[in-house]
């Protein structure tokens, strides 16, 4: 569905025709190539950088159309295209994706098809390799759902980027390094794109278990609960948020076995599938609900990055949960001040149906912790509106029983670019994990005005005994998210690159 360009990697030579995009630096000014064309054609580049005051700012582009060039052989290329780099001596990979992404918007906005991109000197082949992923995430898009009429009307949503050939001295590095990892990476962050944009109509609880249990073709282990095993293991906090809803609610589970040793404790990575969230009988208000469609967003990372463990055949054991359910309004629907068991025995009085998220991860924690006994779990959420209150659109939330983990996890999101921020969690029985005691059961599922994503954090603790854990709430960044020049989509895939990292990182090393 999602045409992207095909990527090149390939030995310097200079193009006889079409588009070429040469790189710019603040430091060396122009490239050596780019001098050498200068001086032997009249100066052309450095006339074209004076008249259009370009200052070689990172992402910046200078467009030079129709160049005459005689020497050292007449060629037809009908564009150059200088790239600034801004200061390259401090450029990280993430630097490289965004200058690749601010590169593939404006060879797309200008309708072209193929272009050959320059990069001499010794720049890293990873970075080469990052340039190239970056053009590919920022040219996803999802029209499914548009007629090819209206695809028409708005021309630049169309795809023209077809062919890039990026010639570097360690190309054959970068491509390795580029098929062996990014492009998995790739594969896990549309996936995941994908699951989030979908509408509710199309991608309720009984679709995506279908689309989960399709992935055992690559090579992931897969098991789907549906109602009457989840009774028969007693989840009935998760089954609570399902009652409204004409579709059944499922417990997925994915298992990706790459080390060498398969008794290896795994890495578990849990997500909260609600694939639409009314608010239930305390149901939400009308403006913007059409977003609750993205409630799912945890499950699709998790969906993503067990696409990509695979894709990339990781050298981990790896398990992926999702709960899957709708919250609707509905005559079976939960009532507030009903009291669920949840799998653990604790029970849990529902005070607001719009609380939902934390009673289907309450019963997908415990499920997980008590069956397959991970060494690290982690889990990701839509969880909470009061995530974004705190820390806006910029960063995740991150709450950890676990200082480690924390740390791992905040310094993965320092080199994917997927930023998280630690937030408090109090131990049980501390003043936060208090605001959630009950009067009628063993807790309530919210724990009042103040401190929304915290308490919610506490509420999931309850559910998970000595396991290293951390939560991540998404809420701000999985969906609706800040458009950046490798995101240009609703749903943004968060979480599948920092995951992917932090397995990368510490445990395949
Ligand atoms: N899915 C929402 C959280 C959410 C809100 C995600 C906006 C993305 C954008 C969650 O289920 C919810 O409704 N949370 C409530 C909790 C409250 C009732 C305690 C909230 O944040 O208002
Ligand atoms: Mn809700
Ligand atoms: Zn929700």
């Amino acid at each position: 569905m999602n045409k992207t360009a095909k990527i090149n990697f390939e030995k310097i030579s200079l193009p006889k025709s079409g588009t070429l995009v040469l790189l710019t630096s603040k430091t060396s000014k122009l490239s050596d190539l780019a001098k050498e064309l200068d001086t032997n054609n009249n100066k052309f580049i450095s006339q074209a950088i004076k008249a259009a005051e370009f200052k070689h700012a990172k992402s910046s582009i200078l467009e030079i159309l129709s160049p005459i060039i005689t020497e050292p052989k007449a060629t037809k290329i009908d564009r150059i295209i200088l790239l600034g780099l801004g200061e390259t001596k401090d450029l990280t990979n993430i630097d490289w994706r965004h200058i690749g992404g601010a590169l593939s918007g404006h060879l797309t906005s200008k309708k072209i098809e193929a272009a050959t991109i320059i990069i001499e000197d010794e720049t890293d082949p990873e970075n080469t390799a990052n340039l190239a992923h970056g053009m590919i995430l920022r040219q996803y898009k999802f029209d499914k759902y548009k007629s090819s009429s209206s695809k028409k009307e708005d021309d630049d949503q169309e795809t023209h980027l077809q062919k890039v050939s990026i010639q570097s001295v360690g190309a054959t590095l970068a491509k390795k390094h580029y098929t062996n990892t990014l492009s998995a990476v790739q594969f896990g962050v549309f996936a995941a794109r994908d699951l989030v944009n979908e509408p509710a109509n199309i991608l309720g609880p009984n679709e995506y278990a279908k689309r989960i249990k399709a992935l055992s073709s690559l090579g992931l282990k897969i098991k789907i609960l549906s109602d009457k095993e989840l009774k028969a293991e007693k989840m009935h906090s998760l089954l609570g948020v399902g009652e409204g809803s004409r579709q059944g609610s499922y417990l997925a589970i994915m298992e990706w076995k790459g080390a060498a040793k398969s008794s290896d404790q795994p890495v578990a990575i849990i997500g909260k599938g609600v694939t639409f969230d009314t608010g239930g009988i305390s149901i939400k208000g009308a403006s913007g609900m059409e977003d609750m469609k993205g409630d799912m967003g945890g499950s699709a990372t998790v969906v993503g990055l067990m696409q990509t463990l695979a894709k990339r055949k990781a050298k981990i054991n790896a398990i992926g949960v999702v709960g899957l359910v709708e919250n609707m309004p509905g005559g079976q629907a939960t009532r507030p001040g009903d009291i669920l068991t949840s799998k653990s025995g604790q029970t849990i009085e529902v005070i607001n149906t719009d609380a939902e998220g934390r009673l289907v991860l309450a019963d997908a924690l415990w499920y997980t912790q008590e069956k397959y006994n991970p060494k690290y779990m982690v889990n990701l959420a839509t969880l909470t509106g009061a995530i974004m209150v705190a820390l806006g659109k910029e960063y995740a939330g991150l709450f950890s029983n676990n200082d480690e983990l924390a740390d791992m996890l905040v310094s993965s999101g320092k080199e994917t670019g997927e930023q998280v921020w630690r937030m408090p969690l109090g131990s049980i029985g501390s003043s936060y994990d208090k605001l959630i005691n009950s009067n009628f059961a063993d807790m309530k599922n919210t724990g009042g005005r103040w401190g929304g994503a915290i308490t919610a954090a506490q509420f999931l603790q309850r559910f998970v005994n000595e396991t290293p854990w951390a939560h991540i709430d998404i809420a701000g960044v999985a969906m609706a998210s800040k458009k950046t020049a490798i995101n240009q989509s609703w749903g943004s895939g968060f979480g599948v690159d920092l995951l992917n990292n932090w397995i990368a990182e510490n445990f395949e090393k």
